[in-house]
């Protein structure tokens, strides 16, 4: 173990990671250096769904990270250069899992440095923002090639937002993935959870593969702003009833009532 870490710790980085590429394969060895938040199998079937999925369109991604997921997925699309497909990525920058990374000039220049080197950034635009309803179309209107080859959410759990915002881009072949499905590992998973089993119930969103807590699937009809409103309720309640609070940090303990 000693000489194990001795030798990474020699090792220029990038002969560390031509190594760790080597034995581990591409996903682990950017997931790794990225710090994606992923498990490894969701990257591996990003790629791979990406792949499959019709060639040509863009893509929107909502919560970018570092870019492991964007890159997972640069990596299935048309390698033609100039062959169309890319991917538009909104990430805030800042706050939460970002923090440790610095501010929002930091994590943006940390997103981009990782797809310039994993040699993707053609492909990818980086929207640097909290996305809001009110922002949107502004998202919208960076997609060039419609509709959509498909869309992943991996954001706040407000995928309701994300569908109401972006379904109308999705055509029935197009994919949606979507993280942070569990009945209780956090909030934000008991939030999509409790949003996404009544889009499913609705038949706007149509699972089809689980990979571990990230579902798989497509667009089984257009998102109505009833629906919209109704997914808020339910996601506020599941806020409320856990004592959490839905804003830009994502979801926090709700401060106490003041004493008296
Ligand atoms: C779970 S992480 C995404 C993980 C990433 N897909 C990966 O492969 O590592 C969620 C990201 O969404 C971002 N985020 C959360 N809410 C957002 C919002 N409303 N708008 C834009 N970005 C948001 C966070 O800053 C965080 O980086």
């Amino acid at each position: 173990m000693a000489i194990r870490s001795a030798i990474r710790r020699l090792l220029p980085t990038p002969l560390l990671r031509l190594v760790r590429r080597l034995r581990h394969g591409r996903h682990h060895e950017l997931k790794v250096f990225t710090a994606g938040l992923l498990p490894l199998p969701v990257y591996r079937e990003l790629t791979a769904v990406v792949a499959a999925a019709p060639r040509g369109r863009d893509i929107i991604e909502v919560g970018g990270a570092a870019g492991t997921a964007t890159i997972s997925m640069a990596w299935g699309l048309d390698p033609v250069p100039g062959g169309g497909g890319r991917i538009v990525v909104v990430e805030k920058c800042e706050g939460g899992t970002r923090t440790p990374y610095g501010g929002w000039e930091e994590n943006r220049a940390r997103f981009e440095r990782f797809v310039r080197d994993y040699g993707v950034a053609d492909r990818v635009i980086l929207y640097p923002h909290y996305l809001t309803l009110e922002n949107g179309a502004e998202v919208r209107s960076l997609v060039e090639r419609r509709p959509l080859a498909g869309l992943l959410c991996d954001a706040d759990g407000w995928v309701h937002r994300d569908l109401f915002l972006f379904g109308e881009l999705l055509a029935a072949d197009s994919f949606v993935v979507i993280d942070d499905y569990h009945p209780h590992f956090s909030p934000k998973h008991e939030v999509t959870f409790a949003v996404v089993n009544r889009l499913i119930e609705e038949g706007v969103f149509v699972p089809r593969k689980l990979v571990d807590e990230t579902s798989f699937g497509a667009i089984g009809r257009p998102m109505t702003r009833e629906l919209h409103d109704e997914c808020e309720g339910i996601a506020r309640n599941v806020c409320r009833r856990l004592g959490v609070v839905f804003d830009i940090r994502g979801m926090s303990p709700a401060e106490p009532p003041p004493a008296g």
